[in-house]
């Protein structure tokens, strides 16, 4: 069965001053599935989940949304478009507790006050729902631990339906059964229905979670493959034999 294709980013170039972030990069995201990308430090990664959310203006290249194609979004209209994204730095306020975390910049108010209440209750139901557990709201998010915060970061993308969640490396900062528990979650969301783009360095937890792979290096896409048609020694060789080449 083919899948439908929710959102793709085609021939995208970005430079940064002389740092060419991305060239001529195509990624391609499809309904009801997880796709991965996987590169070294400095590949594009990050660069490539921020033109799909919006944040970065590609310098050239095209994103498509179903039928409609763009030149650049902008974040508004990447949110408008049901694009969710969770980014490598979580982007969390420390000093502020679980619940006004995950409504930062878009609380619930009534008349001209927050309504606290409602905030802690629908809070509490959206981690619920990812089975987060965090059984202190009040307490400020820099006690937590990375699953936590994680797990926070994506309640706050979730809280509007949307259609597509970017998460730029989930289990950067965790352990390994955090890590673990992370990425059932993230299969239980795709389970509902929610796809998935995920930036991972870790081999193993790309090929335990990932439907399709796209393999990141020095701004290119040097290749985007079904999990299932490849293993971990073949693409990790792949990087390491363009390394090869790049040293000769
Ligand atoms: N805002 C920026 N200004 C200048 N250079 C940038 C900026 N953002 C990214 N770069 C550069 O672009 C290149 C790609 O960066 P990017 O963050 O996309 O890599 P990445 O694959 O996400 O790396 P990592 O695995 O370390 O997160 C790097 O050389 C980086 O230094
Ligand atoms: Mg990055």
């Amino acid at each position: 069965m083919t899948k439908k294709r929710l959102l793709s980013a085609e021939h995208i170039s970005k430079s940064f001053n002389r740092i060419e972030a991305l060239r001529d990069a195509t990624i391609e995201v499809y309904e009801n599935s997880i796709t991965a990308v996987i590169g070294d430090n400095g590949s594009g990664k990050s660069t490539l989940v921020k033109i799909l959310s919006g944040f970065i203006k590609p310098d050239r290249g095209i994103i498509k949304t179903g039928e409609e194609s763009y030149s650049a979004l902008t974040v508004k209209k990447a949110i408008d478009l049901g694009i969710r994204t969770v980014y490598q730095d979580l982007s969390l306020d420390d000093h502020k507790n679980a619940y006004e975390n995950i409504f930062l910049g878009d609380e619930i108010t009534r008349g001209i006050f927050l309504d606290k209440k409602a905030m802690r209750e629908e809070a509490s139901r959206l981690l619920d729902e990812i089975k987060v557990s965090i059984p202190d709201l009040e307490e400020p998010v820099a006690n937590l631990s990375g699953g936590q915060r994680q797990g926070l970061a994506i309640a706050r993308a979730l809280r509007r339906p949307g259609k597509v969640l970017l998460l730029d490396e989930p289990t950067a900062a965790m352990g390994i059964q955090e890590s673990r528990k992370t990425m059932n979650m993230l299969q239980m969301l795709k389970e509902k229905g929610m796809t998935q783009l995920i930036v991972s360095h870790n081999l193993e937890q790309v090929f335990y979670i990932a439907d399709r792979i796209c393999v990141m290096r020095a701004g290119e896409v040097l290749v985007s493959v079904n999990a299932e048609d490849t293993s971990p020694e073949e693409l990790s060789d792949m990087i390491l034999r363009r390394e090869d080449e790049r040293l000769l």
